[in-house]
């Protein structure tokens, strides 16, 4: 695994976690987003009485760190309220393909922290469609 605080990174995103408006699913998930210049971004999912507009917490962090103009990420640690790791959606692993490379790191955590898994975006998106399709 790549040299950074695995704990840290997951004590923000159990931080995080905190943030969440979910008055629909009650399932409240934080994020952690380390960026390559070693700043972290965190996020929670944020819900909507439409339903589809319900942003997740790794977009989230995403979103607020490309807004500050970063680009590159070296990982990411993820929690939720639930008995299993909350592995990151469809969607939110196609946005890390956007900007990140297959070593991305991805770390997911489970309700009380008893269960952390360590990944990558190559394991979670294999045969991505990203951008170096459009060249
Ligand atoms: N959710 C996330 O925040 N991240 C994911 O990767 C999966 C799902 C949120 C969206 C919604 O608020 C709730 O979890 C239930 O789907």
């Amino acid at each position: 695994m790549k040299n950074f605080d695995h704990e840290k990174l997951l004590d923000l995103a159990y931080e995080a976690r905190e943030h969440a408006y979910t008055p629909y699913s009650h399932y409240k998930v934080g994020a952690a987003l380390l960026t390559k210049s070693g700043k972290i971004y965190q996020g929670c999912n944020i819900e909507n009485a439409g339903y589809t507009p319900t942003n997740c917490a790794e977009r989230t962090a995403f979103f607020k760190a490309v807004y500050d103009g970063e680009r590159e990420f070296e990982a990411i640690a993820v929690c939720a309220t639930g008995a299993s790791p909350s592995y990151p959606c469809g969607v939110c692993r196609q946005v890390m393909a956007e900007f990140c490379d297959k070593d991305f790191v991805i770390i997911t955590g489970n309700n009380d922290r008893s269960i952390v898994v360590d990944s990558n975006l190559a394991e979670m998106l294999p045969y991505s469609f990203g951008p170096k399709d459009l060249l």
